[in-house]
């Protein structure tokens, strides 16, 4: 059976302005850098990358929240640029996000039935009746109990507030949910029983997912497809199985080089220096002063992705280092 693909973006560019001083003009910061990719329904695109490469702000233009300064998004089949922020209002139900805190994503001052009323209020004319039975079937959905839907959320645990959190997001049945590190705050036992379930509610509601971590083995769990981004765009692109068990661009392997022992094979390579700033990215690839295998048209020429080993991989020197 062939997926839907309820998701697309094409060459998503964010560069945000950014003042230099009095007097001086203005700078810009290239927080996105031309990232494209499709997602089907009840798929997962997992987003790794380090601190900064740009996988909150990806995320900000797929859940609307911001319009970026170039490309085109697509939430199941309509284009969304442009459009006022009115006419967005529906299409912004069918993509909900999941944030790394979720006290910033829940109200303190209500009740967790209260917080889940609240799209069903706005969304739907579902009578009093109705709206109780959805928010207690998916109180039980995502393990807890109906009865505690009259708490508050300083009355839950760190785990139970992300699984509300969760529940509220999930409350519109949404084609898309994007979780910018959803598990990072959460305790290590936690992380697993949180990641079971959103597998769980993918499998009961075909959501497709974007889902953001720095943490190699997270996604791991979670992913069909692995996107790993450098400084705002994407080096290496495609199938989990490859790019966990062969990754090809030398940033996915210093990535997996430096992530906890991933299947028993340690593969051996560290980058030199820091991530560049994205106010003033290095010419031809952005990795170039940082990698191991670049030559001097590393620094002149941008390498663009292309097809390599069932993968995208945007690297020159491929040929080379493969032979
Ligand atoms: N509104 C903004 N104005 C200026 N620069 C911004 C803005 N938002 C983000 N940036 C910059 O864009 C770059 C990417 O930031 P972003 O938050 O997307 O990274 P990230 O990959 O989510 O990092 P982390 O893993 O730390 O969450 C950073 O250099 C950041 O400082
Ligand atoms: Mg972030």
């Amino acid at each position: 059976m062939s997926n839907k693909v309820v998701l697309k973006a094409d060459n998503l560019h964010k560069h945000y302005p950014v003042s230099q001083g009095l007097g001086k003009p203005k700078a810009h910061v290239k927080a996105l850098n031309g990232i494209s990719f499709e997602l089907e329904a009840g798929k997962t695109l997992a987003v790794v990358g380090e601190s900064g490469c740009g996988k909150s702000t990806l995320a900000r233009q797929l859940t609307l929240i911001e319009q970026p300064t170039q490309g085109e998004l697509f939430i199941n089949d309509e284009a969304t640029t442009g459009y006022s922020r009115k006419a967005l209002k529906d299409l912004r139900t069918e993509i909900q996000m999941v944030f790394q805190n979720p006290y910033g994503s829940l109200n303190p001052r209500h009740t967790i039935a209260y917080q889940l009323t609240e799209p069903l209020d706005i969304h739907t004319n579902l009578s009093k009746e109705e709206k109780r039975d959805k928010i207690n079937e998916m109180m039980r959905n995502v393990g807890l109990r109906p009865e505690h839907a009259g708490r508050f959320p300083h009355m839950f645990s760190g785990g139970q507030r992300q699984r509300i959190a969760l529940a509220r997001a999930m409350m519109l049945n949404p084609k898309i949910v994007v979780a910018d590190e959803p598990t990072s705050a959460l305790d290590v036992s936690i992380q697993a029983q949180v990641l079971n379930l959103f597998m769980d509610l993918q499998d009961e509601y075909r959501t497709a997912y974007v889902f953001i971590s720095h943490n190699l083995s997270v996604v791991r769990h979670v992913a069909d497809d692995v996107m790993v981004m450098y400084l705002g765009q994407a080096v290496e692109h495609g199938p989990k199985e490859a790019i966990y068990n062969a990754p090809k661009h030398p940033y996915t392997i210093a990535l997996l080089a430096a992530a906890p022992t991933v299947n028993g094979q340690k593969k051996d390579l560290t980058l030199q220096g820091e991530l560049p700033s994205p106010l003033n990215p290095p010419s031809g690839c952005a990795l170039h002063k940082r990698c191991p295998y670049a030559t001097s048209q590393c620094s002149e020429i941008e390498p663009q992705l292309r097809e390599w080993d069932g993968r995208l991989v945007a690297c020159l020197r491929l040929e080379e280092i493969y032979g």
